[in-house]
């Protein structure tokens, strides 16, 4: 889902509930915490006025510049192990860095990293990223792929959507690195790095085959 689509579908605002929101006068909104309603309450109002959106996402692509060394310029990665943050939902992201924060999400790379952002510097960079967009990759296994689509039609879709793009606490799963949804996928249904009900239970469904297959699948959605 894109900003844009956001922006249009968020509900009115007063200018200055909106004010207020954005620059965390309002309900406490200075914490910057996953799962509060004050932080999402101002995530919707900086997305809905372009003139937030716009000065949230500078200030987060200056402080993300240690960041595009792994995740790429624009959060488009070059490495197969590393996901692309471009395109996924600002609140997605958010959660997962304070998962890595507060240790619910590991991983040798990303742990230590995060715990020295402060909390505006998450707030700027998950608006940032979340704003790029992500270009389609060609199927590198056809035959597999499309095992892969029928797959995902069938167990995933309720959720991740039918272009895959997520919203709010769901991945955008469109355009994401091969190998990375591999790992991710393995480490949900071994409990290694990464826990979530819902995705244990649906990752324990799976065998190598289908995760193979789904990650041949969901890189060529745009
Ligand atoms: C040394 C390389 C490296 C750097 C630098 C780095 N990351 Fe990461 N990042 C990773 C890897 C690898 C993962 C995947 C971890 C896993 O498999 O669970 C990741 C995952 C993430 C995720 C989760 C994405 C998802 O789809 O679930 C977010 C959000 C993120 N990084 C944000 C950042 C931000 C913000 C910065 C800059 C402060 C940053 N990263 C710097 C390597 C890096
Ligand atoms: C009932 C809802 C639901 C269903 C069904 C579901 N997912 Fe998810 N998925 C989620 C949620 C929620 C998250 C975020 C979990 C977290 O915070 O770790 C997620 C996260 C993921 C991630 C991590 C992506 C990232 O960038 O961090 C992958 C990969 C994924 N899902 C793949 C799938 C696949 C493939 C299927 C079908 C086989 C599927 N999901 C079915 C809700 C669902």
């Amino acid at each position: 889902m894109s900003l844009l689509s956001l922006f249009r579908r968020s509900q009115p605002l007063t200018a200055a509930l909106l004010l207020a929101l954005a620059t965390g006068r309002a309900g406490g909104a200075d914490k910057v915490a996953d799962g509060s309603p004050a932080i999402e309450a101002r995530m919707t109002a900086v997305m809905a006025s372009p003139e937030l959106l716009g000065a949230a996402a500078e200030a987060g692509r200056r402080a993300s510049q240690f960041c595009v060394n792994c995740h790429g310029e624009s959060g488009l990665s070059q490495h197969g192990h590393v996901p692309n943050l471009a395109g996924q939902h600002p609140v997605f992201l958010l959660t997962q860095i304070e998962k890595f924060a507060d240790g619910r999400r590991q991983d040798e790379f990303m742990t230590g990293l995060i715990k020295v952002l402060k909390p505006e510097d998450r707030f700027n960079m998950a608006i940032y990223f979340a704003s790029q967009s992500v270009p389609v990759k060609p199927a590198r296994d056809a035959a597999s792929a499309r095992r892969g689509q029928q797959l995902y039609a069938r167990a995933c879709v309720g959720c991740h959507g039918a272009q895959a793009r997520g919203q709010k606490r769901i991945a955008r799963l469109a355009g994401q690195q091969p190998e990375y949804l591999v790992r991710a996928l393995d480490n949900y249904r071994t409990g290694k790095g990464r826990k979530d009900p819902v995705m244990t239970a649906v990752a324990k469904g799976l065998s190598n085959g289908d995760i193979q297959a789904l990650a041949a699948y969901l890189p060529t959605i745009p």
